[in-house]
């Protein structure tokens, strides 16, 4: 595994994003109260794209999530930060949870353990990306975009040590390979 093949080019993110936009709007048009919950520090360029690409108002929270810091894999430990008005923006709405990946299921379901206990109205979720392995956590998906090969991904808000999150594709990685949206194309 290396770097150096896209698995997801710019262009067919556009389409993916623009598609679930659709399939969210069907399903949320006509409800009031509706939050976006995104997933920080991946689910940030993905989420920009997707809201703006609904007719209708949301409000937007955002949470920071992170168990993978500067490995590839999950450590297994999923630290959700703090939010000290999450009960008043979470109790009574539409709540729709926004990670970019859906890989191992920890940090979705440790956010939607944590959820909970704040009553929404509703809770649905949507992933611009799933792994296609066995998930350690099984997690009801509503809205999703691409199912991927199991490859350590980078890009469009992914990254791998912080780094690389900027790239308007979406790249397999090995930590062993430099890389950048040059050799990324396979100059
Ligand atoms: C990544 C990604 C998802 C999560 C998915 O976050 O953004 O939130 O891992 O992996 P899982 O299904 O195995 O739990 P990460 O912990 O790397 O933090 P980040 O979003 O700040 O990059």
């Amino acid at each position: 595994m290396s770097c150096d093949r896209i698995l997801v080019t710019a262009k067919q993110l556009e389409s993916v994003v623009s598609g679930l936009a659709e399939e969210i709007a069907a399903a949320y048009r006509n409800l009031d109260n509706i939050v976006a919950l995104v997933m920080l520090d991946g689910a940030r360029y993905f989420a920009k794209d997707l809201l703006a690409n609904l007719d209708f108002p949301v409000e937007v929270v955002f949470i920071k999530a992170s168990s993978y810091g500067s490995r590839t894999s999950s450590c297994g430990r999923v630290r959700i930060g703090a939010s000290a008005d999450l009960t008043n923006q979470i109790r009574g709405k539409h709540v729709l949870v926004i990670d970019d990946i859906y890989d191992t299921g920890l940090t979705l379901a440790t956010l939607l353990n944590r959820l909970r206990d704040y009553q929404p109205q509703s809770i649905r979720t949507c992933v611009l990306l799933e792994k296609a392995i066995e998930h350690t956590q099984k997690i009801p998906i509503d809205f999703r975009g691409l199912i991927i090969e199991d490859a350590f991904v980078i890009g469009y808000g992914l990254d791998f040590d912080g780094r690389y999150r900027d790239l308007p594709f979406i790249a397999s990685f090995s930590p062993k390979h430099a890389c950048s949206a040059k050799n990324a194309h396979g100059a």
